[in-house]
């Protein structure tokens, strides 16, 4: 991540020191979505359905179910340990076990959408939503 940044400044400044001729200096290269943490997050997705899709549904399955295989992956569809947000927050910040902690790879509102969906998703009803300032809080 550091690399990605330093290189993004170094490119920033080169061009800037030949904005003169070049017109206005192109935006420096910021990655997918940084700032909310300091960070880029190298998940390209926007959206909870798409977060999803790119990042969980590889061990929980496309339709949350969940697998049993090489490890157990829990359900979580119509799953009432999402009740809780801060629950699936924690999960995804932090990992627990064979769950991978997220949090230096999702940024705040990648994780309050995924987890947004998440809970309004697969059978579950949960309607109240998590904010990104939220996540920030609990990480
Ligand atoms: C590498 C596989 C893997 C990925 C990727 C993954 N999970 Fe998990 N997840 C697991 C495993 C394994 C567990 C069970 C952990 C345990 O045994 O305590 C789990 C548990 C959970 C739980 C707790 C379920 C419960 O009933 O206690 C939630 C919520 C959850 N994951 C959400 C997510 C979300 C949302 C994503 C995507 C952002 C995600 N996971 C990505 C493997 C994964």
């Amino acid at each position: 991540m550091k690399t990605l940044l330093f290189a993004a400044l170094a490119a920033f400044t080169a061009t800037a020191a030949f904005a003169d001729n070049a017109g206005p200096a192109p935006k420096p290269q910021t990655g997918h979505r940084g700032n909310s943490n300091g960070f880029f997050s190298p998940f390209p997705f926007d959206g909870g359905e798409a977060i999803y899709k790119g990042v969980c549904a590889g061990c929980h399955m496309p339709d949350a179910k969940g697998a049993v295989g090489a490890g157990a992956y829990p359900a979580l569809a119509k799953n009432e340990n999402l009740e809780t947000a801060a629950y699936p927050v924690a999960m995804v910040l932090k990992g627990q076990k064979a769950m991978p902690g997220l949090g230096m790879q999702l940024d705040d509102q990648q994780v309050a959408d995924v987890v947004n969906y998440v809970r309004t998703h697969f059978g579950n009803k949960y309607r109240d939503k998590v904010k990104p300032e939220d996540v920030k809080a609990a990480r």
